[in-house]
């Protein structure tokens, strides 16, 4: 049975880790199998669009995404492994929420479209093209792969202000 993880929350100091690529042993490890069970079940819990391992405090470059609306949820979950960008076009501005930054909106210049390599939960090498929300949240969960947030597009002062809302809110991990 999958369980929902804790997702982990700015300004938790892992969520700046760099993760490190998973090799195809480890994906046909039926823990890491059941991980990938556990991420999607915490992504849908919340919500969210896109998930990656190292919000949910595991250090590997593994996503779990699914753009589709609300109602056709959970018809084409995807995980991308090891995720690569091979092509980027254009340019577009999209106003981006993370589960690790609660209640906030950041407006984020991202390309307007991409492709991407990868490998699926099976270890076969795929590739995704994807425009508008499939191309932010593809970028945007590389991003944590990298240890990038969202907040790090604040101004100083918003990025405090933030910080003090979170900690007043109690939100912050103690
Ligand atoms: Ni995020």
């Amino acid at each position: 049975m999958a369980q929902v993880l804790d997702i982990l929350i700015y300004p938790d100091k892992r969520l700046r880790e760099v993760s490190r690529p998973v090799s195809l042993e480890e994906i046909k490890d039926p823990k890491f199998q059941a991980f990938l069970d556990d991420m999607f079940a915490t992504m849908y819990a919340s919500h969210g669009v896109g998930l990656a391992a190292v919000q949910v405090g595991v250090l590997k470059r593994v996503m779990t995404l699914d753009c589709e609306e609300e109602e056709k949820r959970g018809v084409h979950p995807q995980v991308l492994i090891n995720p690569e960008i091979i092509k980027k076009e254009g340019e577009i501005i999209w106003k981006e929420g993370c589960l690790s930054c609660p209640e906030l909106v950041v407006p984020m210049k991202r390309f307007a479209s991409i492709k991407v390599k990868a490998l699926d939960r099976k270890g076969k090498e795929i590739s995704l093209e994807g425009e508008e929300l499939l191309a932010v949240g593809l970028q945007h969960e590389i991003d944590h792969m990298d240890g990038k947030l969202i907040v790090d597009h604040l101004s100083n002062l918003k990025k405090k202000m933030y910080r003090d809302k979170l900690k007043k809110n109690q939100r912050v991990v103690l």
